[in-house]
């Protein structure tokens, strides 16, 4: 129970890595708010996990919902002591299909949308006198690996994380990315995850419940040394790339 006396804040929890992350919080002692734009299923979700859940509506690319958001969250939970940014739109099309309006939509979710949470939640942890975010961004945000405005998003998060990390590091307030391989969640339905499996290092695809496990210690006073980084969980996707090329070599030549 390594969150006993917290509250969190997550988002994209209707579904998905968010509903794992804010179970994952709950299981070890926080009181979590967790919030989406889909209503029913996020509401549902949080029944799901039971005592120490609250859902509530929030569309995270509007600055107003957040102030109300963290607001209720402090009359509701208490204080707020964890935020994370996980709420993200995706994409994967070719180069030629992104549009302005698309590329505009990808970042307004992604990545206005994690710089939004950060802005609303810092003055109630001021209150709190700590805090930790927790900002999923993706391999694709280390590493080329998605669609062109997605990988763009997913960077300008691993950007915001470290220049904020060192901007409230002086006021206790940590801020640290997750950057996830392919995971099974409804985004990855339609991919062919047993073959992904069979060619990453690991020969595994992961399951959201192993990232948020990395989320709630990153979270935690655990990780209270722990501001700035990037955490890589990919089953050893990231691995692949030049070492690939070399054992294709091999097999090539035999
Ligand atoms: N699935 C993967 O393999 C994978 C890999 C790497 C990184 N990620 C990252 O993990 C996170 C979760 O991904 P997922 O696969 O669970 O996706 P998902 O689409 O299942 O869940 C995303 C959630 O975000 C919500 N959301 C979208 N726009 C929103 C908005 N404007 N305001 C509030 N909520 C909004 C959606 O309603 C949804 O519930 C994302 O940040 C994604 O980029 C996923």
């Amino acid at each position: 129970m390594r969150l006993e006396g917290k509250a969190a804040i997550v988002t994209g929890a209707a579904r998905g890595l968010g509903a794992s992350i804010a179970a994952d919080l709950v299981r070890e002692g926080a009181r979590v708010m967790l919030c989406d734009i889909l209503v029913e299923q996020g509401q549902a979700v949080a029944r799901e996990i039971g005592e120490g859940a609250v859902f509530r509506a929030l569309d995270v690319t509007k600055a107003d919902q957040w102030a109300e958001a963290v607001t209720a969250a402090e009359a509701r939970l208490g204080t707020v002591d964890i935020l994370v940014n996980n709420a993200a739109m995706i994409e994967q099309v070719p180069y030629d299909d992104v549009t302005e309006e698309l590329f505009r939509a990808i970042f307004e979710v992604n990545a206005l949308g994690t710089f939004l949470g950060m802005k609303a939640v810092v003055p109630a942890m001021r209150r709190a006198g700590a805090g930790s975010i927790v900002n999923i961004s993706s391999t694709a945000g280390i590493h080329s690996s998605g669609g062109l405005a997605y990988t763009g998003s997913k960077f300008a998060i691993t950007g915001l994380t470290k220049t904020g990390a060192h901007m409230l590091g002086p006021e206790r307030i940590r801020i640290n990315s997750v950057h996830p391989g392919w995971m099974r969640t409804p985004q990855t339905e339609a991919a062919p995850l047993d073959w992904v499996a069979s060619l990453q290092p690991l020969r595994a695809v992961m399951d959201t419940r192993e990232v948020a496990k990395l989320v709630s210690f990153l979270a935690s006073d655990d990780a209270s040394m722990i501001t700035g980084s990037a955490y890589v969980i990919d089953a050893g996707a990231l691995l692949m790339g030049a070492r690939d090329i070399v054992d294709r070599m091999h097999e090539h030549m035999a």
